[in-house]
């Protein structure tokens, strides 16, 4: 007699078959020089520093150390570029550049997405989906006011581009970061100095490559690569005329500092420390997924992170509950895996700095969960955490972690919550979910946040624009608003 084949289990040990995507097509040179004029050249620093892969621990290539010299030549590049050739160009033209830029962006969209997840740890899917077609949205929005400033800012006949644009970036959302800073700044009629953060440099070299098969004029854009020291000689260069910094607050403060009564422009977007608001009334398996979106996504390496739980006490239990059981189905692993939900932490340093804050969140007296998966042994790895028995006190509750660790709060009132929502340094960001309209609008005009997502999360366009309130910076990038710190209005 035939044996009874076994019942299938569909409960216990199902896991995902790698899918990892290839790097055949990647084109990555051995060593990147400094893109001035249109072409590499070597850095009169003589300096070089590696970039590598964080999932790995491997070297990518050597890159330049642009020195004040170097930043020199790139802004004397950019002011000529201006003067001779961007400035007096018909702006329906300079238009032109950026779609050619937008549509070479999605034609090599693959290769940007391997690439962004090779050098900076994020899962493939979000570099896939995200990072490089919003970059490319920004070129193709941006390029589209180019020759319709007048109505931008209507009533002010008078605008006008206000030179060159020294840019600084982090190593978050790297390629996105550079689309968000040269777009508006090209449109406006600037030519552009743009520093890359110096643990994720190649997509802004390959944006280079792009620019230069362009055929952009030679010296309109302009990226010179280094660390925090190449970043001050752009600030401090007399021939920039506006900074665009992304990146912490602290450095931030720097910056302003330095910038203090020197008629430079500027916008600062800096860090965050995000409330992610969850009523009784709210969908909750939706907002579940929306806290889980909200704090892991980018392993939490997002300045608008839901980095503060609040959950409304009836449901307290509930959410905690089916959170847990959720990360415990994340999968961590392989950047270039298409089944990754978390990818690797983006550097040595910054790995440090989420283990520290974790500690002190435990000897203050927080109560630390973390899924039972495993790490793999190389590269910078770091769970999923939930932190409950925290308080509006605690530091890991105040500061800003840029890592996958969410602190949980339970609150009563609609006021209670709006208030210790609104109790901290920072306001880049919110989140609201609920059933009741009324409350969306209570809750999102009284929150000192620049965005407020309802029933939603870390949703972007590049129409709608983004920025801070307190400590998390000033100015707007995105939109309208972000084309306004690039033109003088009389
Ligand atoms: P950072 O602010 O030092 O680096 C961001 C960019 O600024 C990099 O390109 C860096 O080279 C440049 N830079 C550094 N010092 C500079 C200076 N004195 N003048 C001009 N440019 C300078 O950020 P870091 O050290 O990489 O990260 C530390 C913390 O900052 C993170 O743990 C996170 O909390 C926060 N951060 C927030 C970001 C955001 O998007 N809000 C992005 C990156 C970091
Ligand atoms: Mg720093």
């Amino acid at each position: 007699m035939a044996k009874k084949p076994k019942p299938l289990d569909f409960h216990s040990k199902w896991s995902y078959a790698p899918a990892p995507e290839s790097t055949d097509h990647v084109e990555l040179k051995k060593s990147y020089g400094l893109f001035i004029n249109n072409e590499f050249t070597e850095p009169l620093s003589g300096k070089y520093f590696e970039t590598i892969n964080p999932a790995r621990e491997t070297k990518l290539a050597d890159i330049a150390e642009a020195g004040q010299a170097d930043v020199d030549r790139a802004v004397k590049a950019a002011r000529k570029a201006y003067d001779d050739v961007w400035y007096g160009m018909p702006a329906s033209e300079r238009g032109k550049y950026i779609y050619r830029i937008a549509r070479i962006m999605q034609e090599r969209a693959r290769e940007l997405a391997v690439i962004e997840s090779m050098n900076g740890g994020k899962p493939i899917r979000e570099s896939r989906d995200l990072d490089v077609p919003l970059a490319a949205a920004h070129f193709f929005y941006y390029a589209g006011w180019a020759d319709k400033l007048q109505f931008a800012f209507p009533g002010k006949p008078g605008v006008k581009s206000l030179g060159v644009a020294g840019q600084i970036i982090p190593w978050n959302f790297p390629l996105l970061m550079a689309a968000w800073k040269v777009a508006p700044a090209l449109a406006a009629g600037n030519t552009v100095v743009l520093k890359p953060a110096e643990t994720t440099p190649l997509t802004a070299l390959k944006l280079a490559e792009i620019i230069r098969d362009a055929d952009l004029p030679p010296g309109v854009v302009n990226i010179v690569t280094g660390a925090g020291a190449t970043g001050a000689a752009i600030v401090n260069h007399s021939g920039i005329d506006k900074v665009a910094f992304t990146g912490s607050t602290e450095v931030g403060k720097i910056i302003q500092k330095a910038l203090a009564g020197t008629g430079k422009k500027y916008t600062l977007e800096l860090g965050g420390k995000a409330a992610n608001i969850i009523f009784a009334d709210a969908t909750i398996d939706q907002a579940v997924e929306g806290i889980v979106n909200g704090i892991f996504f980018n392993q939490g390496h997002v300045c608008c992170a839901g980095s503060r739980l609040f959950v409304q006490e009836p449901v307290a239990d509930l959410v905690i509950r089916k959170l847990k059981d959720r990360i415990e189905t994340l999968i961590i692993g392989d950047p270039l895996d298409k089944n990754t939900d978390i990818g690797a932490i983006n550097s040595k340093d910054q790995l440090g700095k989420i283990k520290r804050l974790v500690k002190i969140g435990i000897d203050e007296g927080g109560t630390c969960y973390q899924p039972s998966c495993s790490l793999p042994s190389k590269g910078f790895w770091y769970r999923p955490t939930l932190f409950t028995d925290v308080t509006q006190a605690s530091r890991i509750v105040q500061e800003e972690i840029f890592g996958p660790v969410l602190s949980i709060q339970t609150f009563r009132t609609v006021e209670e919550v709006i208030e210790k929502a609104n109790n901290i340094p920072y306001g880049l960001s919110g989140g609201v979910w609920t059933d009741k309209g009324s409350k969306i609008f209570k809750v999102s005009s009284q929150l000192r946040a620049g965005v407020v997502w309802a029933n939603t999360y870390n949703k972007f366009d590049p129409t709608s624009p983004f920025g801070g309130y307190k400590e998390s910076g000033m100015g707007r990038e995105g939109g309208l608003h972000g084309l306004s710190p690039y033109v003088n209005l009389n």
